[in-house]
């Protein structure tokens, strides 16, 4: 391209960008929109955003607008929803019309738009969300305890085999071993697997922070040669495309190539083969059948193994940095649960101190800081403010979750602000009502999410102390931003807590 196709192009897209904005000048006027901070007249509150925890400034903002932010993105007019009462209120009472997903130029490039998580809300979306629940639900999940309890055994075997090091990478294992052999029947420990998906999930977790890429403003630019200053994001996507299609492409195969030659081992893809084999066998259908389940393997794969690992890490820094609260945690399972055995999935109930560490987990560093954009489908007005059709909505999670409110001194990780009498008080907001999102677009595998944490919680606690590393400095572990986030350190190693401890361990996993 050369200068002046170049300049031309610029002239281009400011004048779209004007026109845009003048045909929203248009339908805004006279009405009362959300307020917000003032912007530049052509790039509105991109410039505002911060890179890093963008959900501070969102916090700041609240302080002085209120619990509805309207920020004026280029193309895209965006609110922030940061009161789980105007969360509730729209993405829950009235998720008929905020189910909806902006669309976006760097899903398109990575190919993370096979996924429905970023679907439109539309019937191929509930098509893709149906295949999911049917194998997620609460009802379901019991199903895959033994993979659970094999991940986390494996953990805890490797951990005493390694003298307690690097529990922060090594915990991460679990979660990706758990829904690879959910999802595939692939009963493998880490590695490729792990790395596959930790690679794609980066991009997906990355291109969704508001203002990351200009991009999603300036669709036209995806035109642009990619060596150009400014156009590094073609350079990105193409170095995450081939780990994305790796990921969805050959676990798959090889559950196809496994059933047709009668050696799979039971998991979600080959039940959905096979039903999707009965149902459409030899139908112009049973193809698109099977993309939707290889897209409903894919996303599961990607969205559990992450998230539910980096709420482990914070956990285990949690521990680390609180030992009373360590202690007392580990004395309610050694009540519960013995020294004979170790702790189960049915011992949930009996243990209120453990639920209520899981919630502060939740609570205290937020693994998804704010919400999966939402995106409006109809002009709606909330409280007399008008919220145009198109307008994307975003809930600042991490801004509820650290109202000093609802949550007194909500830098301190304290699991008893949940309890009441030694009981879990329903008065007080339960941190999975919103930290798993909202509506019709709610986390579909929050079950699965809490089992596996649970066991890996308590099975930890019961065989381990967890020790903050004497190096470290500080008294706080930053997050890492993104649509997923993770600590960026886990300053602690584990030590075994008695010769009884490794002998169970050594019983149930040999
Ligand atoms: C600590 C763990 C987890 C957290 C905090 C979390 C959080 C979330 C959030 C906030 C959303 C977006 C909801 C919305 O748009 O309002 C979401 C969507 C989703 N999550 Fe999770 N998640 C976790 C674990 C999991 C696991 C284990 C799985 C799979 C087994 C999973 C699968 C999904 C899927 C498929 C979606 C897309 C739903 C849709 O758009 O219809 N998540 N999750």
């Amino acid at each position: 391209m050369n200068s002046l196709t170049l300049s031309s192009f610029w002239v281009t897209c400011a004048a779209i960008l004007g026109l845009l904005y003048k045909g929203w000048k248009r339908r805004t006027e006279g009405s009362k929109l959300p307020p917000g901070p003032k912007g530049h007249f052509i790039f509105g509150n991109f410039l505002q955003i911060p890179s890093v925890a963008p959900w501070l400034k969102f916090n700041e903002w609240s302080k002085i607008y209120g619990d509805v932010v309207l920020l004026r993105l280029p193309i895209q007019t965006t609110i922030i929803l940061c009161s789980t009462q105007s969360a509730f209120d729209l993405l829950d009472k009235r998720s008929n019309i905020y189910s909806d997903r902006p669309r976006s130029v760097m899903e398109e490039l990575t190919t993370w738009d096979f996924s429905f998580a970023f679907m439109p809300y539309s019937l191929r979306w509930r098509r893709h969300r149906r295949y999911f629940h049917q194998y997620f639900h609460q009802g379901v999940i019991q199903d895959y305890q033994d993979i659970q309890r094999h991940a986390v055994w494996s953990f805890l075997r490797g951990m005493i085999d390694n003298k307690g090091n690097n529990p922060g990478n090594e915990v991460r294992n679990i979660f990706s071993d758990i829904i690879i052999n959910v999802m595939y029947g692939i009963n493998t420990t880490g590695d490729e697997y792990a790395y596959l998906a930790e690679t794609s999930v980066r991009a997906f977790s990355e291109i969704h922070v508001p203002g990351m890429f200009w991009v999603e403003y300036l669709p036209s630019l995806r035109h642009l040669p990619g060596w150009l200053p400014g156009v590094q994001f073609k350079k990105y996507a193409q170095h995450y495309k081939p780990y994305i299609q790796k990921m969805i492409n050959q676990p798959f195969d090889m559950v196809k190539a496994a059933l047709e030659n009668g050696t799979a081992s039971p998991s979600v893809t080959a039940s959905l083969l096979k039903e999707i084999e009965e149902k459409y066998h030899g139908t112009p259908q049973q193809a698109e059948e099977e993309e939707i389940a290889k897209n409903v393997a894919g996303l599961g794969y990607a969205a559990a193994a992450d998230t539910t690992a980096s709420a482990a890490q914070v956990f285990l820094i949690a521990m680390a940095f609180y030992p009373e609260v360590q202690k007392k945690a580990q004395a309610e399972i050694e009540t519960v649960v013995g020294l004979g055995r170790l702790p189960d999935f049915g011992d949930g109930e009996h243990l209120p101190y453990i639920r209520a560490v899981m919630m502060e987990v939740l609570r205290w560093k937020p693994v998804v800081p704010f919400d999966t954009p939402h995106a409006v489908m109809e002009d709606d007005e909330y409280r007399g403010m008008f919220i145009p059709k198109g307008t994307i909505v975003i809930a600042n999670v991490w801004n509820m979750l650290h109202d000093p409110e609802v949550f007194p001194d909500p830098e301190t990780f304290n699991p008893s602000r949940f309890l009441n009498d030694g009981k879990l008080d329903p008065n007080i907001l339960d941190p999975s009502s919103v930290a798993f999102g909202f509506g019709r677009r709610i986390c579909p595998g929050r079950h699965l999410s809490d089992a596996s944490l649970f066991l890996t919680v308590t099975s930890i606690l019961h065989t381990f102390d967890i020790l903050l590393d004497p190096d470290f400095r500080g008294n706080d572990v930053e997050m890492l931003t993104g649509l997923i986030s993770a600590p960026i350190a886990v300053p602690c190693t584990l030590k075994l807590r008695s010769q009884t401890a490794e002998r169970l361990v050594r019983n149930v996993s040999d």
